[in-house]
């Protein structure tokens, strides 16, 4: 298959996928669990959209692997990966916020630091936006193309994220100290899929964030690119929390400059 009907049906199965998501938001929400922390949680809803776009995928694409947040990985034949984050943003989604996506991605081989991220789709079935990309297609939002922005003379309107672990939470926030300087604004989201497809689009100028997962960022990543805009993870003093950062390529070493090399 060709990136662009990878593409597809990424597109396909998200909107299945959010459309659910949507329903089961309206009938209330369960926690199911939390995971790292008390602000990690998982609802039931979390594990019932990642069930369902697991067996649509195993229906379309039997051979391939999959990597999902609720329910880990699957091994493949093809050398393909399918890397999904069933609801991106859980904590607003349990709290009633609607910013939240569904991300799915597809990417050639398995190991995130050097895959090849091939198609992605993120979507917000609230708004009803669909973000997706193939590699080489361009990234798109329903039909319309996506750049992102190359200069910010007012300042660099720019969004983060902070992890769960309340002991990195200072370092987190050293971080925006850093930037301020070059930002009109600062955003939290709460959902780093969406943040990602909103640099694509040229809504945001600029993303940081320390220490994703690669369901988060996978198909973000792409739209990025895509976009023709960098997404890199370079390594920073705190041990296995790589430093996210997207923008137009200027936009990137000016954050990573700022945060890792010139406090
Ligand atoms: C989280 C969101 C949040 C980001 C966290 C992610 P989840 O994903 O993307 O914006 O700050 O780092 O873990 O847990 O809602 O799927």
């Amino acid at each position: 298959m060709a990136p662009a009907e990878l593409r597809d049906l990424a597109i396909d199965i998200a909107r299945e996928a959010g459309e659910l998501a949507r329903r089961r938001r309206r009938e209330g929400v369960a926690l199911a669990a939390t995971k790292s922390s008390l602000a990690d949680i998982v609802t039931e809803a979390d594990r019932e959209v990642e069930t369902m776009i697991r067996a649509r995928l195993a229906a379309a694409r039997p051979q391939d692997g999959f990597l999902g947040e609720e329910s880990g990985e699957g091994g493949g034949t093809t050398g393909l990966t399918w890397v999904v984050d069933p609801i991106d943003g859980t904590v607003n989604y349990a709290s009633g916020i609607p910013l939240y996506a569904v991300s799915i991605a597809v990417a050639e081989g398995t190991d995130p630091e050097r895959w090849t991220v091939l198609a992605g789709a993120v979507h917000s079935p609230v708004v009803d936006e669909m973000f997706s990309a193939a590699r080489g297609e361009g990234a798109r939002l329903g039909s319309e193309t996506l750049r992102v922005t190359q200069d910010w003379p007012a300042g660099a309107l720019l969004s983060t994220g902070f992890g769960y672990d309340p002991s990195t939470h200072a370092g987190d926030l050293a971080t925006v100290g850093r930037v301020m300087p070059i930002a009109r604004d600062l955003r939290r989201g709460g959902s780093a899929a969406t943040d990602l497809a909103y640099v694509a689009a040229g809504r945001l100028d600029g993303y940081f964030e320390r220490g994703l997962q690669p369901w988060d960022y996978a198909a973000g990543s792409l739209l990025v690119e895509e976009a023709g805009g960098r997404f890199v993870r370079p390594e920073g003093p705190e041990v296995g929390r790589r430093l996210n950062l997207a923008g137009s390529a200027r936009l990137v070493a000016e954050l990573e400059q700022r945060i890792l090399h010139n406090p």
